[in-house]
């Protein structure tokens, strides 16, 4: 073997050493950076410089992280799948910050947290699912099917899911008892809600209920009171509206057959729930990775039906985060292990 040879044989062996691993390496890197740009373009993203861009791919990478591991328990074709979303150049603390709502355990709690027997006493005020029949329930319901579920709407950056979802549940009571659709101000509720609400920085759909009840409170249409998606000065209109007649809020743990039948017996119903893996969901039912506990609760939500015949048995939750979240702005959760905490704060109400 010739000198010539021995060398060049040994340029490749310590090629395979070295410069393989750092070329495969350099094209990973590369093409993770591939797949942030191809997401800015997809969700039309721009960054002001470089500093940001770069915080921005680090916050990636780490939902890429985040959601493999969460995708890695999946057992089923319909268990909930993960992947990116609008809200992937985020870090989940500031998807938290930004999105959720923090401190909502803290308003919950700091109303007395056993609610439901302080309404025993005002009884008036409540409606009395646990005397509701939970014998031949039926195996599915869905409210959207019956035309009383208005659009999929979107909070922004207003943190006012509390009030979105009390609005909601208004909506959809009123058009069961009055055969009639339609939107109610949002804004009105941001603007004027107190009992410590407040507007855009939080607040809790309990919280508003007993505001709503103790003052009487109409809520106007939307298109009389528009959304603005900030703190606005409350108004009083000389317009017809919507009031609450009853409502219950509940602890639900371990009781889920109860938020089945009120499903079925009154209407839907809304959530205090913990969302703070949805930043990566993408569609299919929650089955996992989703903490119950009420010191994690940071969003709410409708929840519009249920269905027990599908392989995984779940409700049908609704989202306020536009119909570009989930599937077409839903999400599904399984039913019966208080997942993403969704049995410890629950409201429903009939209107006048
Ligand atoms: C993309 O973002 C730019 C600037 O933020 C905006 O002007 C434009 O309307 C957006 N386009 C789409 C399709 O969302
Ligand atoms: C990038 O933009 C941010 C936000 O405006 C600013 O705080 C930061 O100083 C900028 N960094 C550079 C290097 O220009
Ligand atoms: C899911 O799995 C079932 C059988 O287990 C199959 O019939 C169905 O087509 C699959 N669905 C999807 C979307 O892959
Ligand atoms: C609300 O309505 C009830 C029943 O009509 C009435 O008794 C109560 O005084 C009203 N409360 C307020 C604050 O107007």
């Amino acid at each position: 073997m010739s000198l010539k040879n021995f060398l060049f044989g040994l340029g490749f062996i310590l090629l395979l050493f070295f410069f393989i691993p750092i070329r495969v390496n350099k094209s990973n890197s590369d093409d993770l950076e591939k797949e942030f740009t191809d997401f800015m373009q997809q969700y039309n993203k721009s960054y002001k410089n470089e500093t940001i861009y770069q915080q921005r791919f680090k916050a990636f990478l780490k939902s890429m992280k985040a959601v493999e591991k969460l995708n890695s328990h999946r057992k089923h074709n319909r268990s909930a799948y993960y992947g990116l979303t609008k809200f992937s150049d985020m870090t989940p603390d500031e998807f938290l910050n930004k999105h959720l709502q923090p401190d909502l355990y803290e308003r919950i709690s700091s109303r007395g947290v056993d609610d439901s027997k302080e309404y025993d006493k005002n009884h008036h005020h409540r409606i009395h699912t646990r005397s509701i029949k939970l014998k031949n329930l039926p195996l599915k319901i869905d409210w959207r099917e019956q035309g009383v579920i208005t659009e999929v709407n979107n909070q922004k950056l207003c943190g006012a899911c509390w009030a979105f979802s009390t609005v909601e549940n208004m909506e959809s009571m009123y058009a069961i008892k009055h055969g009639q659709l339609k939107q109610l101000s949002v804004q009105q509720l941001i603007d004027c809600a107190r009992y410590n609400n407040d507007g855009c920085e939080g607040g809790d759909s309990c919280n508003l209920l007993h505001w709503l009840k103790d003052f009487n409170v109409t809520v106007y249409d939307e298109n009389k009171y528009p959304m603005h998606w900030k703190n606005e000065q409350c108004k009083t209109l000389n317009n017809k509206g919507v009031q609450i007649d009853k409502f219950a809020c509940q602890r639900l743990v371990g009781n889920e057959d109860y938020i089945l039948s009120t499903l079925v017996n009154v209407g839907p119903v809304a959530v205090a729930i913990n969302a703070l893996t949805w930043q990566y969901y993408l569609g299919g039912v929650i089955q996992f990775h989703c903490g119950s506990s009420p010191k994690l609760l940071n969003h709410a939500v409708q929840i519009v039906g249920y269905d027990l015949s599908a392989v995984i048995p779940h409700y049908i939750v609704r989202n306020s985060w536009g119909k570009d979240f989930g599937e077409d702005g839903y999400l599904y959760i399984a039913i019966g292990e208080n997942l993403c905490g969704l049995a410890n704060e629950v409201s429903v109400l009939t209107v006048l």
